[in-house]
């Protein structure tokens, strides 16, 4: 017995604590995972390293698949969140649970080269740098193969946020970079976690300016399984967008809500002219255009403003019945807010204005809460 802890004891002495970790965010990459290790595995070579893989409960035995692996691999491990998406707040999770005092944050399906993380590794340490962006817009880093749509989204998308994030790095949407733990732990209370892309997110919450470095790479086609890019890709890119914009103050959801509504009103007169023209009388024509555009809004706002939950088949039938319910109890507190405000100030404007807000404000808190909210569900679901 003393002897097996002796033993014991002696090969722990071994065990090295590691320098790098790195942080892979996963859903539904149960065919990557072995590859990756192994890869990982051969380019870090003697470097003190471990692998966390954070995973959203993926259908395809992605968890399974980590344990199955760390059977014969004790520096990987899988954090497993339930009910819960997203590629920034798994990062997040990720990195506190990291025992290194670099991290490494890369993507599961090889779109990333992995070849490149000692050389950023040892940049990161000799020049003493906070970041190491893996960049596919300098040196000889590329793109790869996109087609055209794809490409003119992410040039779009990659020159909003530079300048969003002061033209620290070429490639603020990079999900692949290393990073000093402190400085990633710095930034957290600052960071919106919204979405995708959370090295637009630590750029813009640096307490301090950071001494970036960059290396370029050439992103390679996926190896295995599906690209998550979607709308909602698109949607969560709008809400980081929004809540840096606006420092946090207005809910993201909110705003892209309220621009929907903005063009349901567009709707709504494009219907009541055209009933007009087309001879019904008035109180018909305005009738069906408000159902016209409460359905508009309804179906945008699923598809777009709450992707995330997006209902389908049933739910989706009786998520519109509440939702007209609800527009129609807004409407009331629409006109009541405006009632109010014409007998103080006089201003039609102000009372206008106010109502709709009013109204706005009580849609968006009902919608969220009982049309799309959370309740019941078991199992974060796929937006596709
Ligand atoms: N935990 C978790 N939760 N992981 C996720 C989620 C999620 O909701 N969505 C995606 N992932 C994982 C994927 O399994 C993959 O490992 C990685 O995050 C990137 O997802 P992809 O679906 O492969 O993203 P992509 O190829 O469209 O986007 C890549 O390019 C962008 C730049 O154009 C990613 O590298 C982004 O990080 C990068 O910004
Ligand atoms: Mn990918």
């Amino acid at each position: 017995m003393a002897s097996i802890l002796r033993s014991e004891v002696q090969a722990e002495r071994h065990v090295l604590a590691p320098r790098l970790s790195v942080v892979i965010p996963t859903f539904n990459e149960f065919s990557n995972i072995a590859p990756l290790v192994e890869a990982v595995r051969g380019v870090l070579g003697d470097l003190p390293w471990e692998m966390i893989v954070v995973d959203d409960d993926s259908r395809d035995g992605t968890y399974d698949e980590v344990l199955r692996i760390a059977q014969t691999e004790p520096r990987l491990r899988c954090l497993r969140r339930i009910g819960r998406r997203g590629l920034s707040s798994a990062v997040t999770e990720g990195v506190l649970a990291a025992n290194g005092d670099v991290i490494a944050v890369m993507d599961a399906d090889f779109q990333h080269d992995e070849t490149k993380l000692p050389i950023m590794y040892h940049r990161l340490l000799d020049e003493d740098a906070d970041l190491v962006v893996g960049t596919r817009y300098a040196g000889d880093g590329s793109v790869g193969d996109w087609d055209a749509t794809r490409a003119r989204m992410s040039d779009l998308a990659t020159r909003l946020s530079r300048r969003l994030t002061g033209y620290q790095a070429t490639d603020p949407v990079s999900g692949f970079f290393l990073i000093r733990r402190a400085v990633f732990v710095s930034t957290l209370y600052g960071l919106s976690q919204q979405g995708y892309k959370i090295l637009i997110d630590i750029l813009t919450s640096a307490t301090h300016k950071l001494k970036v470095i960059e290396v370029p790479y050439i992103f390679r086609n996926r190896a295995q399984g599906e690209s998550k890019i979607s709308l909602m890709v698109v949607a969560e890119f709008a809400f980081l967008l929004i809540d840096k914009v606006t420092r946090g103050w207005i809910p993201p959801r909110f705003v892209l809500f309220a621009g929907v509504g903005g063009l349901g009103l567009l709707v709504h007169l494009a219907v009541l002219f055209s009933g007009a023209r087309g001879g019904m009388n008035f109180i018909h024509a305005q009738a069906l255009a408000t159902y016209t555009s409460m359905i508009f809004n309804y179906v945008i706002n699923n598809e777009f403003t709450y992707r995330d939950r997006r209902l389908v088949g049933l739910n989706f039938v009786r998520g519109l019945a509440l939702f007209i319910i609800i527009c129609s109890i807004g409407a009331i507190a629409n006109v009541g807010v405006a009632e109010l405000v014409i007998s103080r100030t006089q201003s039609w404007t102000i009372a206008g204005i106010g109502g709709a807000l009013m109204g706005a404000v009580f849609n968006f808190g009902a919608a969220s809460s009982i049309v799309w909210g959370q309740h019941k569900r078991r199992r974060a679901g796929a937006p596709k």
